[in-house]
């Protein structure tokens, strides 16, 4: 939860540090620190409070240096203060270290190293790290030597990086918090995350847990604990240095808002095929025969071999071609899913189907369980935080699907362990190439959303939703051996969805209308069926931004408790899919009786529901999987505007970080 920044090369280390502070300041923002190593030894300077105060204290001393390491704060021991800001340094100041993470034995080597005559400034877990080394090295070890020594004494998570006045170099390992190598022409970096020094370089390699990096002035090497040599890819980030930037907007969140015409386009690209490159709602034969093999081998779905060289033809139950596909009556033809990670027939063989994950994602995750249960395909959704205590049952034919946007949520990871241990397929749906969760699990599937820098997810939630309705198409087909019913329907209104967004976000009158709702008691969200995540994610969006009290509900439950709640002063978000008009337009009146407000969330055209609520905030026309996106995108503008206009700090809100690497 914190964020770690090192660099070794030419120019002034004080500089990028600061900079990839800033640019890692989502990642916890209530303390920071620098060291530098300059021609008088090491140079600490650290703050409780934003960076910009650093900033101001650094520049006045400017320390100067080409070595560095630097530390952004989301406390977990200690409160933020000055002392328990990083760098840590042992008693003689000779060496600094940064840390993200949780040392678990912090307390025994602490006693032990008091016992042994250290002095602690901190009540930091991080502070034992230098004090450690420090022994090591007045025992004659070298630094290299020692750090490698020290960390296997550690438990627990960490991503740590160490520097000494003695020494040339800097040094670093992980396990089980992220750390990137940045790979510069004439500096290179390390940090927990890309947009630390994107701006420097796009040449990064993830590291794994338990490779020590050493970085001196003309290269950097990665070895095992032991010290042989890792080979790692060199990947090239394709996101643009100002993606991590706010360009014309006031807060990145409402950046990320309107970036999602963009996200969402690059979510779907090539992942839906139209256009007679489609799959044949009859079965179909390609030039080279293996589907034939493959389609009586697995369940007769008609599928493609690789989803590219589809050839348009469609065949007889016997699979001899027939007719080409653009000759084939509409109702004979389906759009086709292409899922370069999963072919045709990866999941033919699926006894059960979980999601674990945590906040937007586990939201993201309960909408891709109500689209797969209206396509015939059970599954279940567990909070990561409840199923890492206690795993659902699983076997070799479960799939377990990680939703994470991290790809670092250190309670999603822990119960994807726990379900590998158990013998399960693990899948993590994330949007971090490279992260823990890709890296771990048996498959990977990425949403491309592009760096998502506010802590409140937004443009990753709808990228979720939309690469959970490519997956469930796919799994459907190799679970029933046909496109689901409505595959003809929803697959072309995903590839609309970026125009769709569009017109929500030109369109939009969320401000004008939550205007009118300004400083109530709670603000409640309800919703049935795919309507039911879509408000409790409204409701997530609004408490942590504004801090006002909001709560999501399946809007079938409030007259079994939360109704007592409701009053003149607790407007009511009902969120209309298209499904369950009825039960909702009931439900609306039910909370309109003790007085509340309703705004409802629906579709344009729906007459019937306009008049009857208060107020209502309108989406164009669609099918129901996508009318909950975009009822989505109005809530996140909803709580945007509330908290803009409460001043909130919007893309740093209190207590929040943007991943959760503690469980
Ligand atoms: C959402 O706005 C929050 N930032 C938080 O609930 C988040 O969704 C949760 O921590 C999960 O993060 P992940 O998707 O990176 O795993």
């Amino acid at each position: 939860m914190c964020g770690i920044i090192a660099r070794i090369g030419d120019g002034d280390a004080v500089d990028t540090l600061l900079t990839g502070l800033t640019n890692l300041e989502y990642r916890g923002y209530d303390s920071a620190g620098v060291a530098v190593k300059n021609g008088s030894g090491l140079s600490v300077h650290k703050h409780e409070g934003k960076i910009s105060q650093l900033e101001s204290r650094v520049r006045q001393s400017s320390p100067g240096g080409q070595i560095g390491i630097g530390h952004t704060r989301w406390s977990t021991h200690g409160p933020p203060t000055d002392e328990n800001a990083h760098p840590h340094t042992d008693c003689t100041g000779s060496i600094a270290v940064v840390h993200n993470g949780i040392i678990e034995n912090h307390d025994t080597l602490k006693a032990e190293l008091e016992a042994r005559g250290h002095e602690f400034e901190s009540e930091t877990d991080t502070e034992v790290i230098p004090h450690l080394l420090e022994e090591r090295v007045e025992d004659g070890e070298s630094l290299d030597t020692a750090f490698r020594n020290v960390t296997q004494q550690l438990d627990g998570s960490y991503a740590v990086a160490a520097v000494s006045k003695d020494s040339d170099a800097i040094y670093a390992t992980r396990r089980g918090s992220p750390l990137v190598l940045g790979i510069g022409d004439d500096c290179h970096y390390l940090a927990s995350d890309v947009p630390a020094f994107l701006e420097f370089t796009d040449q990064v390699i993830y590291l794994e847990d338990g490779d020590v990096v050493t970085l001196t002035y003309d290269s950097y090497e990665i070895t095992d604990p032991d010290g042989s040599p890792v080979a790692h890819d060199v990947r090239t980030i394709d996101w643009r240095p100002e993606d991590a930037e706010k360009g014309r907007y006031d807060h990145f969140m409402r950046k990320e808002i309107s970036e999602q015409p963009t996200s969402l386009a690059q979510t779907i690209e090539g992942r839906i095929q139209m256009n007679g490159q489609g799959e044949s709602s009859s079965p179909s034969q390609t030039d080279s025969g293996s589907l034939t093999d493959r389609r009586t081998a697995a369940d007769g779905a008609p599928t493609a071999t690789d989803g590219e060289t589809t050839t348009n033809v469609s065949a007889d139950a016997d699979g001899t071609a027939t007719t080409p596909v653009d000759e084939l009556a509409a109702s004979d033809w389906v759009p086709g899913i292409n899922l370069e990670e999963f072919p045709p027939g990866s999941f033919s063989d699926l006894s059960s189907i979980q999601f674990v994950a945590c906040g937007t994602s586990y939201h993201a995750a309960l909408y891709g369980q109500q689209m797969l249960a209206r396509r015939g395909v059970s599954s279940q959704t567990f909070r990561a935080g409840e199923y890492a205590m206690l795993p659902a049952p699983v076997d070799e034919d479960t799939l377990v699907i990680g939703v994470t946007q991290s790809g670092e949520t250190a309670d999603t990871l822990q119960s994807l362990r726990r379900a590998a241990e158990g013998g399960a397929r693990t899948l993590a749906l994330t949007n971090v190439v490279g992260s823990t969760a890709a890296r771990e699990c048996d498959d990977a599937m990425f949403i491309r959303a592009g760096p998502e820098i506010g802590v409140a997810a937004t443009k990753t939630f709808s990228s979720q939703v939309v690469s959970l309705a490519m997956l469930a198409e796919r799994i459907v087909r190799d679970q029933t051996g046909a496109p689901s019913e409505d595959s003809d329907r929803l697959l072309p209104e995903l590839m609309n969805i970026p125009q769709m967004v569009d017109r929500v976000l030109e369109e939009t009158n969320a401000e004008d209308v939550i205007n009118r709702y300004r400083g109530q008691d709670s603000y409640f969200f309800i919703g049935r069926g795919i309507a039911h995540p879509v408000a409790m994610e409204g409701a997530l969006k609004f408490k942590e931004i504004t801090y006002e009290h909001a709560e999501g509900f399946a809007a079938g439950q409030l007259k079994h408790g939360p109704l007592a709640l409701v009053t003149p002063r607790t407007p009511v978000f009902a969120v209309f899919s298209g499904r369950h008009t009825d039960k909702m337009l009931s439900n609306v009146e039910e909370v309109q009786a003790r007085g509340a407000p309703v705004i409802a969330i629906v579709s344009e055209d729906n007459d019937r529901v306009i008049d009857t609520a208060d107020d209502a905030i309108t989406i164009p026309e669609s099918h129901p999987d996508v009318a909950g996106l975009l009822a989505n995108v109005q809530l996140q503008l909803v709580a945007y505007h509330v908290a803009d206009y409460l001043d909130r700090p919007i893309d740093k809100p209190r207590n929040l970080a943007k991943s959760v690497t503690v469980e």
